[in-house]
């Protein structure tokens, strides 16, 4: 293993829809990033992502991409990219684009000129297919596979008499990577960006690049919407690895660049491997979302509502697979959520109760992880899920396309309930930077409702504080990148310490000079652990530390033990 600089990065994922409105439209953009790369730059990572800001018809908040090759407006101009690409150089942050490979828009003219006619040259940049027709003579799509975002896999477009695939929206056709001129086509777009400045790709969807060409029926049992969730129809398949090292050899390899794919549900250490050993001819990390939902759902008998519980063993057996499957052979992401999943903080801790202590636990075990962490916008400050009682202000794809049926079957107060929990827009609420209106992301109101908390949870008021969330992140992330514990967090083994501990999540990192140990509580109540002699690094309780202490709801301790 030769060391990359993106080995001993700490990452920051912006959704740039709702992180800095510049022009008060209601709608993030790239000036707006700009003015907040100071503050990146102080919380102390040196890796953005962001998210896409190609010109898109924003049906899926710009994964459906109509011009690869520019900004759209709402987000700002060319140039604009151009200046945050080098204020970020500037301030030594490197710039990952989202890369879209699996879909374009239905609004990109590839799509436009595909759909246009069976013989046109652009035809088999998508997949089409002819529909079944049933007894009645009624026209079906040419299988029972289901799409991630609504109904089939398939769309009818009447101009030609045919259907198209599409594994997510019907406005997002899936490309046809087994044409060799569309794989070109893509690699082209990626040389763009990178000869553009940006230091490579979090690479969008990448599972799906092939499908299983027979198209045959799937045999699962079918959904609500009447179609089989067949993932394996078109996730993870063989022949997808073959277009991934070729975009490895023609593009990739030719650049200092960093590549993180989306690999998503249902990969196991075989593909992982694929994806990301570092003699893979791949990308160098892969995010896997195993341990995105590791929760129970159970009675509160205090409340009489419905609550999270952690489950704790499963999450430590989750991180142990992949960390200890791609020891020495890959090196891994670490993240707590991204736009698509829940607030962590929501999820695993506790930010009626416990807000504080939960959000920088949380930090803690993240920045301390093998891999390279990445942490969400605004996870920084515990921002927590959405507060919306109105079903009106859930904007995603998803939603749009999933509450009516939905309802067909729950109560309206039970949907909201799960949407509150699980919707993609709990992570896209404005960016909380302070208790003015809107949070402080807008003059006007935002294109996402922002949550009412912000008064109490937002930057401003955590910059003044010293023992916030932020500050804890600032913390952590200095201890990761400039301490005398840097080099045994970033590239030391890792070992669970009482693995079969139902409550605390602890393991050590080490390395020939140092042995530090995380102990990490993950209940809202107090814990039994045993607590070691050594050196304290972090806390995020002030008091005395004594060997055998009792853990305190959502303690977090890093400790440097006696090296032996
Ligand atoms: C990825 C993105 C998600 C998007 C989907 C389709 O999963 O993270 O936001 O909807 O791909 O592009
Ligand atoms: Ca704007």
């Amino acid at each position: 293993m030769k060391c990359k600089w993106w080995m001993s990065a700490v990452g920051y994922q912006i959704y740039p829809r709702t992180y800095f409105d510049s022009n008060n439209d209601g709608i993030g953009d790239l000036k707006g990033i700009i003015q907040k790369l100071d503050y990146i730059h102080e919380l102390g990572v040196n890796l953005i992502w962001i998210g896409p800001f190609y010109k898109s018809p924003m049906d899926d908040n710009g994964y459906d991409v109509s011009d690869f090759f520019d900004v759209d407006p709402v987000f700002g101009t060319l140039d604009d990219a151009r200046e945050l690409i080098s204020e970020a150089h500037k301030r030594d942050i490197k710039v990952v684009l989202d890369l879209v490979l699996n879909h374009t828009s239905d609004e990109h003219a590839w799509f436009m000129e595909s759909r246009s006619s069976i013989d046109n040259p652009k035809r088999d940049y998508y997949i089409w297919q002819k529909g079944k027709v049933d007894q009645d003579g009624t026209l079906l799509p040419p299988n029972n596979w289901g799409s991630f975002f609504e109904g089939s896999a398939w769309n009818y477009d009447e101009q030609t008499n045919e259907y198209y695939m599409k594994i997510f929206s019907n406005k997002m056709p899936d490309l046809n990577w087994d044409n060799p001129k569309l794989r070109e086509e893509m690699y082209h777009v990626a040389r763009y960006w990178l000869d553009l400045g940006v230091d490579g790709f979090r690479v969008d969807a990448i599972a799906h690049l092939a499908r299983d060409l027979s198209f045959e029926d799937s045999p699962l049992p079918l959904t609500i919407h009447g179609v089989a969730p067949d993932w394996s129809k078109f996730s993870n398949r063989p022949e997808l690895f073959t277009y991934i090292n070729e975009f490895h050899d023609k593009v990739l390899s030719q650049y200092d660049c960093m590549t993180v794919g989306e690999v998503g549900g249902g990969a196991k250490l075989e593909a992982g491997l694929g994806y990301a050993a570092y003699d893979a001819r791949a990308f160098n990390m892969a995010f896997n979302f195993d341990h995105c939902w590791e929760v129970n759902r159970v009675l509160d008998p205090e409340t009489n509502k419905m609550k999270n519980v952690t489950r704790v063993k499963d999450l430590k057996r989750i991180f142990n697979y992949w960390i200890e499957g791609m020891n020495q052979k890959g090196w891994l992401p670490q993240y707590w959520l991204n736009h698509d999943h829940p607030r962590v903080i929501s999820q695993y801790g506790d930010p009626v109760h416990y807000h504080r202590e939960s959000g920088s636990m949380l930090g803690s075990v993240l920045l301390t992880l093998p891999g390279t962490p990445f942490i969400y916008n605004g996870e920084e400050i515990g921002m927590t899920n959405v507060d919306y009682t109105d079903v009106n202000d859930f904007n995603d794809v998803w939603v749009k396309n999933n509450v009516k049926k939905l309802l067909e079957h729950d109560t309206m107060e039970n949907v909201m309930d799960q949407l509150r929990r699980t919707s993609r827009d709990n992570a896209r609420t404005p960016m909380q930077w302070s208790s003015a209106p809107y949070a402080g992301f807008s003059k006007v109101k935002p294109v996402q409702k922002e949550i009412s908390n912000y008064t109490e949870v937002n930057v401003e008021k955590q910059l003044s504080e010293s023992n916030s969330i932020l500050k804890a992140y600032q913390k952590l992330i200095h201890l990761r990148r400039f301490s005398e514990y840097s080099d045994v967090l970033v590239f030391g083994q890792f070992e669970l310490v009482q693995a079969e501990h139902e409550d605390v999540f602890a393991y050590d990192r080490y390395n020939e000079n140092k042995r530090v140990r995380i102990i990490a509580n993950f209940r809202p109540f107090t814990v039994k652990f045993d607590t070691p002699e050594g050196k304290i690094i972090f806390t995020n309780y002030e008091r005395d530390y004594s060997v055998g202490l009792e853990l305190k709801p959502f303690e977090v301790i890093i400790i440097e033990l006696k090296h032996d």
